[in-house]
């Protein structure tokens, strides 16, 4: 059986920062609440011309190039996102036209915060089942675009950004380890953007009402965080035939400094174990841990070899927690430029929309 290695990796973030004293000119709050209660110093905030799919398709030629792999040779694209760039077709289409992954599937996945955690086992799944050799899992979000910044309570946590992860088959023992994923629907109200979908589709008294802003029980989500963290951590490190001792890092959900503080009490791990960068990024729900995990390999905390535990929570309610040996790119002598790709990809595009027109012209001739 194979195993699902993670061998490149990549982030977009937007350049525009937001900080807690641009936020205290919006609505009755001031960085010192903000800082204390989240940990949360600034986040970024997607400019007009960016979008989900941008964002994700610049992570993601960026985690290609890295893992040497032309867009060409992906069997499989996922993105996680809250926040796609419209309700269909999905998101992981575009990125797939747009950085020319001829072969590949694609498909979105919305498991909220935990999503990046789903969809790495997914494609892992799909890996070690031989069914596939490579997989791209993106994780993109743009939650800005969905807050009421009017909302207190809301719109000091969240900030824009992507994340991928290239998978790819090898014999070579590692890669993912284990997984598990949870769901409990009962809290579904929790944590909710109503509008917009089959139940509230769009009108005017929609809008009125606030229904496509984010809504949150802040102290329920936040309960249930400290809840879950811990035991999911525990539960995959078990799969693995693992505990706490032979972990090098965990890299948790970025969504509050205490939350993820709670979790390192609860596994009796010290806080040097946890990545932690809520405090620069704010809350990019399923983006947060590929741009968690892209940031500590940068600065040399995160390193081939290191045992590492993603863990995440979010609505749904889901979380859930996986348990990976940090590979690094499988070595070859070939090098991917995915600049070209992207040049391809381009007029690839474009030559099919233009072949589309024409087969129009010429099928309503024949009718
Ligand atoms: O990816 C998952 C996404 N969601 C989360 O992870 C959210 C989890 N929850 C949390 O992180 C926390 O619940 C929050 C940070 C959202 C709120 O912190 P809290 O300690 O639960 O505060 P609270 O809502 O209980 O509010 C405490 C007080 C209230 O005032 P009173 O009633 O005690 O006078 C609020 O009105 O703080 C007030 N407050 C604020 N004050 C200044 C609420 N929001 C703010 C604010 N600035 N932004």
């Amino acid at each position: 059986m194979p195993y699902a290695h993670i061998t490149g990796w990549g982030t977009s973030v937007p350049e525009p920062v937001l900080t807690n004293d641009d936020i205290a000119k919006m609505v009755d709050t001031n960085d010192e609440w903000i800082r204390g209660r989240t940990g949360i110093r600034e986040r970024h905030i997607a400019r007009e011309d960016q979008s989900t799919a941008t964002l994700a398709v610049e992570a993601s030629l960026k985690a290609l190039e890295l893992a040497n792999l032309a867009p060409t040779e992906l069997d499989l694209i996922i993105v996680s996102s809250s926040s796609p760039e419209y309700i269909f077709p999905a998101t992981a289409c575009l990125v797939q036209d747009q950085i020319g992954a001829t072969k590949a599937g694609a498909f979105d996945l919305l498991a909220a915060c935990s999503g990046f955690i789903y969809a790495t086992n997914m494609a892992a799944q799909s890996i070690r089942s031989g069914s596939i050799k490579n997989a791209l899992v993106i994780g993109s979000e743009t939650l800005s675009r969905f807050v009421d910044w009017k909302d207190r309570g809301t719109c000091i946590l969240f900030g824009d950004g992507a994340g991928a992860f290239v998978l790819q088959a090898s014999d070579k023992p590692g890669g993912v380890l284990s997984a598990v994923m949870h769901s409990d629907g009962s809290g579904a109200d929790t944590l909710t953007l109503l509008g917009g979908g089959a139940r509230h589709p769009a009108t005017e008294t929609t809008v009125l009402e606030g229904k496509h802003f984010i809504q949150m029980d802040g102290k329920a989500v936040f309960r249930f965080a400290t809840r879950v963290m811990g035991s999911a951590t525990r539960e995959a490190l078990e799969l693995a035939g693992m505990t706490t001792d032979d972990v090098d890092l965990i890299i948790p959900h970025q969504a509050n400094y205490r939350i993820i503080e709670t979790a390192a009490k609860y596994l009796k791990m010290p806080m040097e174990k946890f990545v932690v960068n809520v405090d620069r990024y704010g809350n990019t729900s399923t983006a947060s841990i590929p741009i968690a995990a892209v940031e500590a390999f940068e600065k040399g905390t995160l390193k081939s070899g290191n045992k590492v535990v993603f863990v995440g929570f979010g609505a749904g309610l889901t979380w859930g927690a996986l348990v990976a040996e940090w590979t690094g790119p499988i070595p070859t002598k070939k090098h991917v430029y995915t600049i070209q790709y992207r040049l391809f990809a381009r007029l690839r595009s474009f030559f099919r929309r233009a072949l589309r027109f024409i087969e129009g012209i010429f099928s309503r001739r024949e009718l």
